[in-house]
């Protein structure tokens, strides 16, 4: 077993759109378990510092702008290979593209509102929850935790 922390983000197209709820649903139903949360809206420094890989590209300042036009959720979730098992149920970047099942090939019909933000991996967790998350987060275990986890 590989236990990893992975950070998302709901964005502020899922909170608009009332998709928070059934997002964090299917996370938690796969048997993630949540150990931080919050509902925020992201400044113009955590938002620029969390894409600084884009921001050379030209959708760099569209990018932020959605990213800090409207409130976001910010999450942090454990699990075994948290950071693939969380990309795999969100599916791939465009949702024109992203297959059914998956919350961007279910809710989604773009590439820049595409519902979502996953870190690709461990470093990425790492630096990403830095931005977000620098306080300490909940320490606790789910009583399901044993019924949940095996090989
Ligand atoms: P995300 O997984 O958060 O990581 C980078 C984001 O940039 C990506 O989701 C998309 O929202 C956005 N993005 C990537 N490529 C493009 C593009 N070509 N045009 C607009 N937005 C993009």
């Amino acid at each position: 077993m590989a236990i990893q922390r992975t950070f998302v983000i709901l964005k502020p197209d899922a909170v608009q759109r009332g998709l928070t709820g059934e997002i964090l649903a299917r996370l938690e139903r796969k048997g993630l378990q949540l150990v931080g949360m919050k509902f925020m809206k992201a400044t113009e420094t955590q938002a620029a510092k969390h894409y600084e890989e884009h921001k050379e590209k030209p959708f760099f300042k569209s990018l932020v702008q959605f990213f800090t036009s409207s409130p976001l959720v910010a999450l942090v979730l454990d699990g075994d290979e948290a950071i693939t098992v969380v990309r795999t149920l969100v599916g791939s970047t465009d949702g024109r593209k992203a297959p059914p099942g998956t919350i961007r090939g279910d809710f989604g019909i773009s590439r820049s509102n595409n519902l979502v933000h996953a870190s690709d991996s461990p470093e990425s967790a790492v630096r990403e929850l830095a931005i977000w998350f620098p306080e300490p987060l909940v320490t606790w275990t789910p009583a399901t935790q044993a019924w949940i986890q095996g090989d």
